[in-house]
């Protein structure tokens, strides 16, 4: 409830922020499978903008969920819920003038477009990047082993298995990480961020 808050401004301005992180704040937002490669892609970008000089950080999907969104599981509500949260602090980050790296499955578009509103409402610059490996390399890879616990039926509602994936329409980058190395996946994502 927003009722009886009012905003209140700062003193210091974007472009004061921006002088101090070394660039313009923005999201890379990495939606795709589990076992896709975001996470691993999201890295070495992270990697790539520190020795450049841009401070970066990334909120990954996994690791948000020991702490600010414990309290959430994998039902469509608990994902949009999730996806609400980690989309605010990524912008809220990217104010501050960070290039803020977010590995999320993030499965359903509205979740997604949701995001990417409130940062246009805010003049703050979102990046979509589809991690479009296709299903039968994520389900080869299986980096957690999840994969083949869905497939026993030890884990409901896996994403890809028996819970939907939902393809952004029209991402800023595509990326089949089954058909290219990390390596110049995150090029082409760093090329996005510096040109
Ligand atoms: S999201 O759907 O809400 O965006 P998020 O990226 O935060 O998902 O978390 C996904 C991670 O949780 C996966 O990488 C996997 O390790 C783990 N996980 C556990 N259960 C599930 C499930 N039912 N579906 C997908 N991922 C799951």
């Amino acid at each position: 409830m927003t009722e009886n808050v009012v905003w209140h401004d700062g003193s210091v301005s974007r472009s004061q922020r921006q002088a101090i992180t070394g660039g313009e704040g923005m999201t890379l937002w990495f939606t795709g499978l589990s076992g896709s490669g975001k996470s691993t892609i999201a890295a070495a970008v992270e990697a790539d903008l520190i020795l450049r000089g841009r401070a970066a950080y990334t909120l990954d999907g996994d690791n948000v969920r020991h702490g600010l969104n414990s309290d959430l599981g994998f039902s469509a509500v608990d994902r949009s819920e999730n996806v609400r949260r980690v989309g605010e602090v990524a912008r809220l980050m990217a104010d501050a003038g960070l290039v803020v790296l977010v590995p999320v499955i993030s499965p359903y578009r509205g979740d997604r477009d949701a995001v990417r509103m409130a940062h246009e409402a805010a003049g703050i610059r979102f990046v979509e990047v589809h991690v479009a490996t296709p299903l039968e390399v994520c389900e080869a890879r299986d980096p957690k082993g999840l994969y083949a616990l869905a497939r026993a039926g030890e884990i409901a509602e896996f994403t890809g298995i028996d819970d939907p994936y939902e393809e952004p329409f029209s991402p800023e980058l595509r990326i089949d990480a089954g058909s290219e190395l990390p390596g110049d996946s995150a090029r082409r994502v760093v090329d996005l961020v510096v040109s």
